[in-house]
Formats: structure tokens, C-alpha cells, sequence
């Protein structure tokens, strides 16, 4: 069984979160969505709220959503992303390429990892053209500003965001 690990931190999940979760599954048979809990990164959301809002994104009701459900774990970690991997058993770690942007950051990163870890190989996914743009920070930042983002992030994620902006 493959198993790869999606680490993030997902402040707010985002719609192209979800699109990579589901691409990821067409190449692994489960996906560990990992939320880095770092005390010293201030976020607007805890831990915990991150972690729901992701468990209400990925599957619904259909019995084809309960079976994507089901490979799909959500859970959160401290320290070392690889020192995660190695104790989940997964050698894989799954990252959404966005614009040319993303590419630097996550270059650093999977070469930090790989000089850490040896037998962890970073795996990258396209984002979809409708989430090439989208991000948590700027979602964030448009909905302080009064924008309308509902559209950007999985359902249940909007009102969360808004009540969370006092909105
Ligand atoms: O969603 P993000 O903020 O771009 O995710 C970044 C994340 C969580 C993948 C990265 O910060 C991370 O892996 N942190 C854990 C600490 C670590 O292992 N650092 C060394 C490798 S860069």
C-alpha cells in the first residue's frame, strides 16, 4: 500500500488543497493530510479547526465520497516533516505546484528533506488551472479586506473564515 503524506499548513484549507488531495489519490492508495502544528507560526485558525475543516472537505455523502473518505487521513505534527514520515511508514511526500512562485520554496524544501532523509521523495501535483492562484494567505487577506473568497474554499470553510474575520 503506498502512502503518501500531504503536510501544510493549511490555514485555511482551499479549494486547491482539495483538487491535489483527489489527484493524489488516483497515484496512492492513501493520503496522510498532515498540518504542521508550530507554536511559533502564528495562524488564524488552531490546529484543531484546521483539522476539522479538512475532514468536512474530503468526501460527503455518496458512497463513492465514503470510499475516497476512507484513504484519506487527517491528522497534525510537531518537528521534522521527514522524522513524521518515517514514523507514519510513508516515503512519499506530496506537495501542489502553483505558479513558477511555488517552485524555489519547494525545491529548498525537498532538497532539505532529501539531504535529511534520503529515502523520502518529494512528489509534486499541478495545481488545476481554476487554483493556480489560489492560496490560503491571499484568501486570508482578500476576506480581511472585505472580499468575497466563498467561492475559493470547500463550503463549510467560507462562514468559518468570515465568522473567525468577526465578518
Ligand atoms: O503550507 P506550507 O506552510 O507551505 O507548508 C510548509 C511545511 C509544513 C510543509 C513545512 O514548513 C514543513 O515541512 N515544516 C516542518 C519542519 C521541517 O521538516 N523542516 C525542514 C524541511 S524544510
Amino acid at each position: 500500500m503506498t502512502t503518501a503524506i500531504y503536510p501544510g499548513s493549511f490555514d485555511p484549507i482551499t479549494n486547491g488543497h482539495v483538487c491535489i488531495i483527489e489527484s493524489g489519490l488516483v497515484a496512492f492508495d492513501r493520503i496522510i493530510v498532515a498540518v504542521l502544528s508550530n507554536p511559533r507560526k502564528s495562524a488564524l485558525f488552531t490546529v484543531n479547526e484546521r483539522i476539522e475543516m479538512i475532514r468536512e472537505s474530503v468526501g460527503k455523502t455518496s458512497d463513492k465520497d465514503e470510499v475516497r473518505r476512507s484513504r484519506v487521513e487527517v491528522d497534525s505534527f510537531e518537528g521534522l516533516l521527514v522524522d513524521y514520515c518515517n514514523q507514519k511508514g510513508a516515503r512519499v511526500v506530496l506537495r501542489g505546484l502553483r505558479a513558477v512562485a511555488d517552485f524555489e520554496y519547494e525545491l529548498q524544501m525537498a532538497n532539505m528533506n532529501r539531504h535529511l532523509e534520503p529515502n523520502i521523495e518529494t512528489m509534486f501535483i499541478m495545481a488545476n488551472d481554476a487554483n493556480f492562484y489560489v492560496s490560503s494567505n491571499l484568501v486570508k487577506e482578500a476576506a480581511k479586506l472585505g472580499g468575497e473568497v466563498s467561492r475559493l474554499v470547500p463550503p463549510s470553510v467560507g462562514p468559518k473564515l468570515y465568522a473567525k474575520l468577526g465578518r
